[in-house]
């Protein structure tokens, strides 16, 4: 994909960025000239995001040692990696405090931390279901109340929430997740009404089945080759953005052609 520039001048944070959805995400911002901050408990899968971001770059500019390129760059004021449990409300805050204080402002906040657990209800462990809630629906609640105060202050911002097809519809085995998807669909709704006239965006995006790691533990997975790749959700979220600075499209539903998801 060439780099068009679409993004320059803007600072995105990205939750869940260390690997998946997100990482395409981190991935297809870099390009489009973008400041982030990428968000993750593992500092290990968002540094291997940001060396990769330097490795292209690098190559770009037709630099061949782009390992070595990128430690010189390290503390590079563009992108600003950290290890945030998006769950925890004093981790969520103090990494928001961090971002502003390193780049003043978010422009684009990705709510897509995500985490699934398969079961049935008989099967569903409290512990699970209290997980999905507390990344998939609390973790989206807290970055956004985190961020909007400093988006209400300019007139000016975009907020995406990476909901889901399981935010649409039912599933069996799914139901912890289809409660935090739905909910999220929901806060997002609410959102949306209330920021509108205050010049903040709300979209939605709702992936069919994606190749990620998200679907590491299911007994059952779809054919990869009937999955979207993540690269697709990261360029469907990229035109949502820029298509047009007056207009939004609240809500996308985005599916594999051929899969049954
Ligand atoms: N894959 C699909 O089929 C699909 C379809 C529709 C929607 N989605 C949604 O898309 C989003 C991304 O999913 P994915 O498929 O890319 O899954 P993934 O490969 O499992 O990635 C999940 C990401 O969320 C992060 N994360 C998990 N718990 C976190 C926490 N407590 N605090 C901060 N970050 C946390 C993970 O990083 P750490 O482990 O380092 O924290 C990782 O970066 C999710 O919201 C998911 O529900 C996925």
């Amino acid at each position: 994909m060439e780099e068009t520039g679409r993004l320059q001048g803007k600072v995105a944070l990205i939750t869940g960025a260390s690997r998946g959805i997100g990482r395409a995400l981190a991935l297809a911002f870099a390009r489009e000239g973008a400041q982030l901050s990428l968000w993750g408990r593992s500092m290990r899968g968002l540094n291997s995001v940001v060396r990769e971001i330097g490795k292209k770059r690098s190559t770009r500019q037709g630099v061949t040692d782009a390992p070595k390129l990128w430690r010189r760059s390290a503390g590079s004021r563009d992108i600003l990696p950290l290890s945030v449990d998006v769950s925890k409300e004093r981790n969520v805050n103090r990494g928001v405090e961090r971002v502003l204080n390193h780049f003043q402002k978010v422009d684009i906040l990705v709510n897509n931390a995500g985490f699934a657990a398969f079961k049935s209800v008989l099967e569903t462990p409290v512990e699970d279901w209290d997980r999905m809630m507390a990344v998939n629906l609390r973790g989206a609640f807290l970055s956004t109340k985190a961020v909007l105060p400093s988006m209400l202050k300019r007139r000016k911002g975009d907020i995406v929430l990476m909901a889901s097809i399981a935010g649409r519809e039912g599933f069996p085995e799914w139901s912890g997740y289809c409660a935090s998807k739905f909910g999220l669909v929901g806060f997002a709704k609410s959102l949306a009404k209330e920021v509108r006239r205050k010049g903040v965006r709300v979209i939605t995006v709702c992936p069919g089945a994606v190749d990620t790691s998200l679907w590491k533990d299911h007994p059952n997975p779809p054919d990869p080759r009937e999955m979207l790749k993540p690269e697709e959700v990261a360029e469907t979220v990229l035109n949502l953005l820029t298509f047009s600075q007056i207009a939004v499209i609240d809500e996308v539903v985005i599916t594999p052609r051929k899969g049954i998801l």
